[in-house]
């Protein structure tokens, strides 16, 4: 089995101030690479912001002979997102890895969700992965080498009680995904998904001690680092991950059934008769892009 490194590659790791952003950036950095850790320093729930967070991850890094700059902007701004991927060329010349996994989170239910909750969610997740993955993608199709993986969560893929901001952000990340998988081939770009289970600040009132204690954050980042990596030749991925468990989640189609010869409108009734089988997932499909469906609505 050929080793993965990084020596020569830049990487910046957002949120890397903590949790699974941490040993993210300290074993890319253990591999070789060259590491902005970006953390804004803030709450859990996405209050104030402290310098130390990324400082410390950085001094971290160095003390195990790595190199490291930090960086504290926040992903959430344009601004931040352009400062963010300036420091990496300031600092190292380049950029080849981008991991946006900065993250809060203000669960409530959703008939008491208020729109300061859903904005502030939607902010870092969605809007944070846009503003830091713009400026990256030019600068990755600038070099024709890049290799990006974004954060989502079994939230957003299966549903979670009390998660309706964070669930529709981190689907919101995968929609984006599904396009940069498409515009970035040409430029070998290549962008997957995580969706990691961790014990972190982001978990430990959700799930019991003891799993808890289990769910060390090292048994997600190697299928980031893998994903960071050039011989990972996949784009569009979505890999979950934890306590030792990989799997890929992937939106499938059914089989479907043809109600039509094209000219007669079907009428609900049809549709309730056919129920069954329009909902079946029996032999589904996996369709790469939008324009593959049509070879289906042609039939
Ligand atoms: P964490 O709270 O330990 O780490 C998130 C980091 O992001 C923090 O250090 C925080 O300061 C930083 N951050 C927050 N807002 C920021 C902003 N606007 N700009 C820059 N940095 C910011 O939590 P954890 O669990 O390590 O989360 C990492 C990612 O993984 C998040 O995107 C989270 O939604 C996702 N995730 C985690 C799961 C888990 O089981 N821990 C499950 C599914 C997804």
């Amino acid at each position: 089995m050929s080793r993965i490194d990084f020596t020569g590659r830049v990487a910046i790791v957002t949120g890397a101030g903590g949790g699974l952003g941490r040993n993210h950036a300290i074993e890319l950095a253990k591999r070789g690479a060259k590491v902005v850790v970006n953390d804004l320093g803030g709450s859990r729930d996405g209050v104030g912001s402290s310098k130390s967070a990324a400082d410390h991850i950085v001094e971290e890094i160095k003390s195990n002979g790595g190199e490291a700059v930090p960086n504290y902007d926040n992903v959430a701004t344009p601004e931040g997102g352009e400062s963010i991927v300036r420091t990496a060329l300031d600092a190292f010349g380049k950029l080849d890895i981008l991991i946006n996994n900065a993250g809060i989170l203000l669960d409530s239910s959703f008939a008491k969700i208020d729109e300061k909750k859903w904005d502030a969610v939607m902010a870092v997740h969605l809007k944070g992965t846009f503003c830091v993955t713009k400026p990256a993608f030019i600068q990755m199709m600038k070099q024709n080498y890049g290799r990006m993986v974004m954060t989502a969560s079994g939230s957003g893929l299966f549903g979670n009680f009390g998660q309706s901001n964070y669930a529709s952000a981190k689907m919101g990340v995968v929609g984006l995904v599904n396009v940069l998988k498409l515009e970035g081939a040409k430029y070998n770009i290549k962008t997957n998904v995580i969706a990691p289970i961790a014990g972190t600040r982001l978990t430990e009132d959700i799930v019991p001690p003891e799993l808890f204690r289990m769910m060390k954050v090292d048994f997600v980042t190697p299928a980031v680092l893998y994903m960071c990596s050039e011989p990972c030749q996949d784009s569009g991925v979505i890999i979950n991950a934890g306590l030792g468990y990989f799997s890929r989640s992937a939106i499938m189609t059914g089989e479907g059934v043809i109600l039509s010869d094209k000219e007669k409108i079907p009428t609900p009734e049809e549709v309730m008769e056919n129920w069954g089988r329009i909902t079946s997932l029996e032999n589904p499909k996996f369709f790469s892009q939008l324009m593959e469906m049509s070879s289906v609505l042609k039939k």
